[in-house]
């Protein structure tokens, strides 16, 4: 039996290497983003005649109802579209915090919803959300960014219990800076000559070991070993205070 993927924010970065990496493997992909270019782009580059790509706006709940009424229910759900939102406090206005909200957060969870039950039903499956690190460290400047994140990293975790004895498991993972095109739309590419090239990490690696996670049965991943290496810390000040500054979040 072929197994199907539905992937949002599938036309780069993470998605689409998680769209490659499933391709590898023969799964059927329901692949979903916004920008019409993009998504025409990413199927040129796919090349994969099991996949079918759709055009949504999920910052709006009506794009979450098309989707869990229409396309058929996934063994793998990969909740990933986002953007970099970030501004000062008091610089977003309510529109672009509550459309940032629903897109990582608010339509996330109506995604999920929105095939649980039939999920169920079929015997099973997979979740993976892609939250950030920016999760459990603070992030000033990008408050709501990581306030959204922190969001959806603790209705993951917490349904990752309540689905484990329906055959569901639930991977959060909470990448650090990957290298994909979203600072750059977000006018944050000064970050990518700023943060040290260590800290970067790849999305095909943010892909493999979130699978693997994922595959185990993990709650939580925290892609590649500098992250790993350093969430144990950050709880101390002294540790946030080295990490705000390598990273140029203060
Ligand atoms: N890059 C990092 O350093 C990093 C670190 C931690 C977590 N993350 C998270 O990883 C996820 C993927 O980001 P990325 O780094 O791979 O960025 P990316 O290359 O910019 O890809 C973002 C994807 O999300 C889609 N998307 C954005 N807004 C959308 C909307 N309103 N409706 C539908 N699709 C939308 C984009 O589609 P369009 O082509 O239509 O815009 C694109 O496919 C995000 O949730 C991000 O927060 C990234």
């Amino acid at each position: 039996m072929t197994l199907r993927a539905l992937i949002t924010g599938a036309s780069s970065g993470i998605g689409f290497s998680y769209a490659e990496y499933l391709k590898n493997e023969g799964w059927y992909l329901d692949l979903v983003s916004k920008n019409e270019k993009r998504l025409e782009n990413s199927k040129k580059d796919l090349k994969y005649e099991k996949a079918s790509f759709h055009s949504a706006d999920l910052s709006k709940s009506e794009s979450i109802e098309l989707i869990t009424n229409n396309l058929d229910t996934p063994d793998l759900i990969v909740a990933n579209a986002g953007i970099a939102i970030n501004g000062a406090i008091g610089k977003l206005n309510k529109k672009e915090k509550g459309d940032a909200y629903y897109l990582m957060c608010g339509g996330v969870i109506d995604l999920i919803e929105g095939f649980v039950p039939r999920m169920v039903d079929n015997g099973g499956g997979r979740i993976v959300i892609i939250s950030s690190i920016g999760a459990i460290t603070a992030m000033p400047k990008s408050s709501i960014y990581s306030s959204i994140k922190s969001g959806i990293h603790s209705y993951g975790r917490s349904i990752a219990r309540e689905l484990k004895n329906k055959n569901i498991s639930v991977t959060v993972s909470m990448p650090g800076y990957v290298k994909t095109n979203a600072h750059k739309r977000a006018g944050l590419e000064h970050l990518e000559k700023k943060v040290p090239k260590w800290m970067w990490i790849n999305a095909k690696r943010v892909v493999e070991e979130t699978e693997k996670a994922s595959r185990h049965g993990k709650i939580e991943i925290i892609p590649g070993k500098v992250y790993r290496f350093t969430k144990p810390f950050l709880g101390y000040q002294s540790a946030i205070n080295i990490w705000q500054s390598m990273t140029k979040r203060n």
